[in-house]
């Protein structure tokens, strides 16, 4: 165990190489293949966006007509996925759900886990593309005792997205292009962030080289804890909290501070950035401008403001670094559009889809090695059996 260098959560250890996301957390810089999140969130679509992550250019339209097209061609998820769905009980997690669901599709596809050619790999991600939506949007669907809805092959990715999840039965659905574009922008923003938890554990899994639909199934696992992507529900909580109390943001911060405490700040800190996080002062400028144009008055913004507010004038956090993150604004916005408290982190998971995807795809065709870190004993040394009525 000599050779063997500890690095607790990995703070300083790279894991691979990669060409895919750029980050610099002392400048608050974060690009996709070079381009600046700045950049593609004001002018990219998340189609766009998925396919520079993925395969590393910027699309042509025919490239991008053609990706969309695969896409919706394999989109269909099987009926009998339905009783899996139904089988829950209805006040499942949502994020619990999709997770089964995304591994479940291994079952109806099993030559998917065969990735013996490119041709083998893009039908597996664009046939993920296509149903992990569907799945998120029925999720969304059997929380609300609602009919499912299967979307419909002329509308826009996130057009889509938005009519699986919110048409009435027996309404035409008009698509409101504000929600539409806000949702457009929170999904590029989540869109990759590097070698973060769950795309840790989406390339350790793929790594022994299980299917690309077992491999994100883990991933979703690993984004539902609070201290990733479940912050952004563990973020609206609190807020709600702290209004039901009276507005006390003070007594959070004391919290907070307390080394007794386990309270944490939600969608305060981040392990790289340490300066800014880019994309929450994207996100922050989002959720003003969705709650002014859908004439929405939330009192949660404004504690929310204040909060940080405070953080960033205290002490404590000035001293270790600790800004908002993407997950502290982005709750506001998912609210404003309707979707349940419970729904934020699938949310997230559908923007960080072609992340993972790409991140996969760059391992496989890398060849990397299996995952398998080591570790330093400190258990006991060798000892003799005990008989069990000698214990
Ligand atoms: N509230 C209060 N104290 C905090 C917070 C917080 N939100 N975050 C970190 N600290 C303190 C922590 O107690 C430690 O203090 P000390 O040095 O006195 O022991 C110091 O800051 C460093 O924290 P750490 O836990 O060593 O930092 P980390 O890099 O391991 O953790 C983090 C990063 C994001 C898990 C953590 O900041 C956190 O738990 N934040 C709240 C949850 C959250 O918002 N997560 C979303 C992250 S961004 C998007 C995503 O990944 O999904």
């Amino acid at each position: 165990s000599g050779l063997i260098t500890l690095d607790p959560g990995y703070k300083n250890t790279g894991s691979c190489e990669s060409a895919i996301t750029y980050l610099d957390g002392e400048q608050g810089i974060l690009r996709y293949r070079g381009y600046s999140i700045e950049e593609l969130a004001e002018k990219a679509d998340f189609l766009e966006v998925a396919y520079l992550l993925i395969f590393g250019e910027l699309p042509t339209k025919q490239e991008l007509d053609k990706f969309h097209y695969d896409i919706k061609e394999r989109s269909e998820v099987d009926e009998d996925m339905k009783r899996i769905l139904d089988s829950f009980p209805r006040n499942a997690h949502p994020m619990g759900i999709l997770s089964s669901l995304t591994s479940a599709l291994t079952a109806f596809d099993p030559k998917s886990v065969n990735v013996n050619s490119r041709e083998d790999m893009y039908n597996a991600i664009v046939g993920l593309m296509g149903k992990f939506p569907v799945l998120a949007a029925w999720t969304l669907r059997k929380m609300r005792s609602k009919p499912y809805d299967y979307g419909d092959s002329s509308l826009g990715y996130v057009e889509n997205i938005t009519k699986m999840m919110f048409k009435k039965p027996n309404e035409e659905y008009k698509m409101n292009p504000v929600i539409v574009n806000s949702l457009d922008k929170l999904l590029i923003l989540h869109a990759d962030h590097e070698q973060n938890c769950s795309t840790s554990t989406v390339r350790i899994v793929g790594s022994s080289h299980a299917g690309l639909f077992a491999s994100i199934s883990g991933g979703v696992s690993a984004l539902w804890g609070p201290l990733h992507g479940g912050a952004n529900q563990a973020v609206i909580e609190m807020l709600e909290a702290i209004k039901a109390d009276g507005g006390d943001t003070k007594r959070y911060m004391a919290k907070a501070k307390d080394k007794d405490d386990p309270f944490r700040l939600m969608g305060f800190g981040h392990r790289v950035y340490k300066n800014f996080d880019p994309r929450a002062r994207i996100i922050k400028k989002a959720a003003d401008e969705v709650l002014a144009d859908l004439g929405v008055v939330d009192p949660v913004l404004d504690i929310a403001k204040g909060l940080e507010r405070e953080a960033l004038e205290d002490e404590y956090f000035v001293q270790r670094k600790l800004y908002p993150n993407v997950d502290f604004y982005s709750g506001i916005i998912y609210r404003a559009l309707g979707i349940p408290t419970e729904m934020f982190t699938v949310m997230f998971a559908l923007g960080r889809l072609p992340g993972w995807i790409a991140q996969w795809r760059e391992m496989r065709l890398r060849k990397e090695p299996i995952g398998r870190p080591r570790q330093i004993y400190v258990g006991e040394n060798a000892r003799s059996f005990v008989d069990i009525d000698k214990r």
